[in-house]
């Protein structure tokens, strides 16, 4: 039995095996790993008797279940509407230019993803970005970059 496959068997001993048990051990695998690989969709599905189309469908539909691995720091800019309107791709552009990656990339030292989500829940206090779980409401281009520099001292 391989490390994934003995986590997973643990989250199901803990959590069940019915299919309400499905986001839970995600979740466990998620904050075990950062991140949910094929195999570890395999072993969930093995454990909890569901087919693999439906653990992958499942991951596949929440933007924050990523299935390749990320940076330490996951940036996630919100893209929709408010946000947009006050000017996210401004602050996307000066973080691609920072960080030398796209919207999607790792940095080569794999410190910081650069990725978009879906409204985050703050729209009255758009734009805003996330780093892990650490919310940046009204965020301006030159707030990003003092808030990236912070995160690079910290290594
Ligand atoms: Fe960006 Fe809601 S639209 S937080």
């Amino acid at each position: 039995m391989t490390k994934i496959e003995e986590f997973v068997k643990e989250q199901a001993d803990k959590n069940g095996r019915e299919r309400t048990s499905l986001m839970p051990i995600l979740q466990a695998v998620i904050h075990s790993e950062r991140y949910l690989s094929e195999e570890a969709m395999i072993a969930i599905a093995k454990e909890l008797d569901l087919s693999t189309a439906d653990v992958f469908g499942t991951a596949s539909f929440y933007t924050f279940m990523d299935t390749i691995p990320r940076g330490k720091n996951i940036i996630r800019i919100c893209k929709t509407i408010t946000c947009h309107m006050k000017g996210k791709d401004a602050i996307i552009e000066t973080l691609e230019d920072m960080l030398k990656i796209k919207l999607g990339e790792t940095t080569s030292d794999g410190l910081f993803s650069l990725l978009q989500a879906n409204c985050l829940g703050w729209c009255h206090k758009g734009p805003v970005m996330l780093i892990n779980n650490e919310v940046y409401p009204e965020i301006t281009p030159e707030k990003a970059v003092e808030v990236i520099q912070e995160y690079l001292k910290k290594g």
